[in-house]
């Protein structure tokens, strides 16, 4: 048999969009095409993509979070090319494995020392939906707690958890007994929970939606609020986790011990999908309390090679080449020198963040002239400036960016933690460039504005 993905690759180099908007979701192509991100990229290495014709794109993105050390690192490559060559006996089902054992061994040493098991998935969701499953069972109690904005996920349970209406919008009824505060809100909180009813209290310590970070005895109140009206404390670290925010969990900005922690994302080095939550030893030996429940939740694919030896790789790289100091640097760097900005230009709100996990917000302006296209913008649909920061950014800088969800002026950066000075002086100035010309009205990127709001409205108008 000759069956090769080179030539399959090679001749059907120009063919993506076709193909998807044949066989796919033709919304996406449209996107794309209409925002101008409709590239053929060919290659991919460490902190960049590459076109057909050559050009170097900066990706501050990193496929949603999951390249935290760069696209392609070659220990995980290896590691891959490994576990293939070695013909290794995979997914048995009626045995158990050394490398899921290795991995579960290893990510115990990152967790804070009340956590001492490991429960392997395929995806943040379905990590999500594990910690909603255990513990209902563990407490008998059925209601779970989120906050207002938070993502954890698009499956049911998760979805029931999902801050943004427009996720939810038609998908209904949902399945869960759950409610939402808001984040960051201790009395929310307390009330929630004193009812002695809910089973679980999830959250994410740093809000990936807009990049919300809480007051500092924030978490410290929850662990402590959990303990007492016998909640279980669920971390939500799917994109904090992992160095993401300049420590190896965001929870150890605080301090803090949850029962569970979810985690996904960076994990696999964005190789193979893969998810996990870390849990106390009572809840892992409470769900599975008997041999007759020993397969009581669980996964055909989880803990398969490929994404153990992945997340090995991962967490050697992780440790060998100092990421998560990195991380932190990198993203100090980028706060502090787009923050100096911030009294030049009337757009720019502010630049926070933690480690490289960082939001640009802008603001509505007060000069006069400003305020009317701010205005114009936000009356065809509400966060639409972003585009105008995301597009050229992307189209004159070749740097990939994200708006932070829907409805906020927020643009989010998740770069990879090995960034060059060279990239950072080149986000300055490409920030700097991009948003100088946010204020000449009129200027060009003021017709991208009138384009994208004539979009939003037909759009609307349906
Ligand atoms: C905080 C958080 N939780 C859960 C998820 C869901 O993860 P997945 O897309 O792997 O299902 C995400 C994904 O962006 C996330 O950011």
């Amino acid at each position: 048999m000759s069956f090769s993905i080179t030539s399959l690759l090679s001749q059907h180099r120009t063919d993506k969009f076709s193909l998807h908007e044949r066989y796919l979701n033709a919304q996406m192509v449209k996107v794309l095409k209409t925002i101008g991100y409709d590239r053929n990229y060919q290659r991919a290495i460490g902190q960049y993509l590459y076109d057909e014709s050559g050009n170097e794109y900066l990706d501050l993105l990193s496929g949603f979070g999951v390249y935290a050390f760069g696209r392609n690192h070659p220990t995980v490559i290896n590691a891959l090319k490994e576990v293939l060559s070695l013909e290794m006996p995979d997914l048995v089902q009626l045995d158990v494995s050394v490398l899921s054992g290795l991995l579960a061994k290893e990510l115990l040493t990152t967790t804070p020392d009340n956590l001492e098991r490991v429960f392997f998935c395929n995806s943040g969701t379905e990590a999500v939906e594990a910690a909603i499953k255990f513990a209902r069972y563990v407490t008998k109690r059925n209601r779970i707690i989120c906050c207002d904005h938070a993502y954890h996920g698009l499956t049911m349970g998760a979805l029931s958890l999902n801050g943004e209406q427009i996720f939810r919008d038609g998908f209904g009824p949902l399945l869960l007994d759950c409610g939402s505060i808001p984040f960051n809100d201790l009395e929310a909180l307390e009330s929630a929970l004193s009812s002695r009813n809910v089973a679980a209290f999830i959250v994410e310590p740093i809000q990936g939606k807009g990049v919300n970070i809480p007051d500092d005895h924030y978490l410290p109140e929850v662990e402590r609020l959990c303990k007492k009206y016998g909640t279980l404390f669920v971390a939500d670290e799917i994109q904090t986790g992992i160095g993401r925010t300049g420590k190896f969990w965001a929870i150890d900005h605080w301090h803090v011990k949850p029962d569970m922690i979810c985690m996904a994302k960076a994990l696999s080095g964005g190789f193979v999908p893969v998810g996990a939550v870390a849990m106390t030893q009572q809840i892992m030996e409470s769900v599975f309390n008997r041999m007759d429940r020993a397969v009581v939740h669980g996964s055909t694919f989880s803990k398969n090679n490929m994404a153990m030896a992945a997340g090995l790789a991962s967490l050697e790289i992780i440790k060998a080449e100092n990421l998560v100091e990195n991380s932190a640097k990198i993203g100090a760097d980028i706060i502090s020198g787009l923050n100096a900005l911030a009294g030049q230009y009337e757009f720019l709100k502010e630049v926070r963040g933690k480690g490289s996990m960082i939001a640009v917000e802008f603001k509505s302006p007060s000069s006069l002239s400003l305020k009317a296209a701010w205005m114009m913008l936000e009356a065809a649909n509400k966060g639409l400036f972003c585009q105008m920061i995301t597009i050229p950014l992307f189209k004159e800088h070749r740097i990939l960016t994200q708006v932070a969800g829907h409805g906020m002026n927020v643009v989010k950066l998740l770069p990879p933690f090995i960034l060059t000075q060279k990239d950072l002086d080149h986000i300055i100035r490409a920030f700097t460039k991009t948003i100088a010309a946010t204020h000449q009205v009129p200027g060009s990127i003021w017709e991208l504005g009138k384009n994208l709001a004539s979009h939003a409205l037909k759009a609307r108008a349906g």
